[in-house]
């Protein structure tokens, strides 16, 4: 019998045990446990209002849960201070998330805020990865909403990354940039091993890209598996 290695595909990278917040009036999320482990994508579906946001806002501390906690790598997050947490687990959202600006100077931020200056050849690099090859000197506010949308992610991924939180990344684009966005979390995690946690409304959408789903209503997890086990509803 072999053990699998650290680092190996079933490793496992976030550990959510008993996750939950509440605020005044309103359970936004309980009992939330799963893991997610390396390379893979996890999806969370459900109708809307039932915390998909919420869920993953507590998953890099965004918001403070008032049950359980989140294992990064096998420390409670609590320990870990929350701007590094915040490098460590990265965010992309509905809308792309850049200042105004160059498309370099987007993505020398984050390891500029730990010190860190990314050479011409690193920002070339995280361009290429995310197809955008020669756009550095680019001033984002003439950038395609597929073009904004893939610095957003070249931006989460110049911080090196253990995982990375996506919250409906592609429903602001048409067909063809979500296909482009769809094949770009397809290499994060084949090519990266960055695990996504990916909160779609596109039942589809998650098929395609996950491995496993879990499925909300009214803050609970009320089925969870293989992606097609658990969107067979
Ligand atoms: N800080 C808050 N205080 C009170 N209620 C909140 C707060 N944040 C979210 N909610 C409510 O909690 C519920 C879950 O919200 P959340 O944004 O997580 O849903 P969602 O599944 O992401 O929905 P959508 O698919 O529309 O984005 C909603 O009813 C929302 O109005
Ligand atoms: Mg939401």
């Amino acid at each position: 019998m072999t053990l699998p290695e650290p680092g190996q595909a079933d490793s496992v990278i976030l550990r959510v045990e008993n996750l939950g917040r509440s605020v005044p009036g309103k359970i936004l999320v309980s009992g939330a446990t799963f893991e997610v482990r390396k390379g893979e994508t996890l999806a969370i579906v459900g109708p809307s209002g039932s915390g998909k946001s919420s869920l993953l806002r507590l998953l890099n501390r965004l918001d403070e849960p008032t049950t359980g906690t989140v294992y990064v790598d096998g420390t409670d997050y609590r320990q870990i201070p929350p701007r590094e947490l915040r490098r460590r687990i990265g965010m992309v959202l509905q809308r792309p998330f850049l200042f105004p600006g160059k498309v370099a100077e987007n993505l020398q931020f984050g390891p500029k805020q730990r010190g860190q200056n990314l050479s011409p050849a690193e920002i070339e690099e995280l361009l290429a990865g995310v197809g955008l090859s020669g756009f550095e000197s680019r001033d984002v506010s003439n950038l395609s909403g597929g073009e904004a949308q893939r610095v957003s992610f070249a931006r989460a991924l110049a911080n090196s990354p253990e995982a990375l939180l996506l919250d409906e990344p592609t429903s602001a684009l048409d067909e063809a940039a979500k296909r482009d966005v769809e094949t770009l979390i397809r290499q994060i995690g084949q090519e990266h091993g960055i695990p996504c946690v990916l909160v779609t409304h596109d039942v589809a959408q998650a098929a395609r890209l996950a491995e496993r789903a879990l499925v909300l209503e009214g803050g609970q997890i009320v089925r969870s598996g293989p992606v097609k086990e658990a969107l067979h509803a």
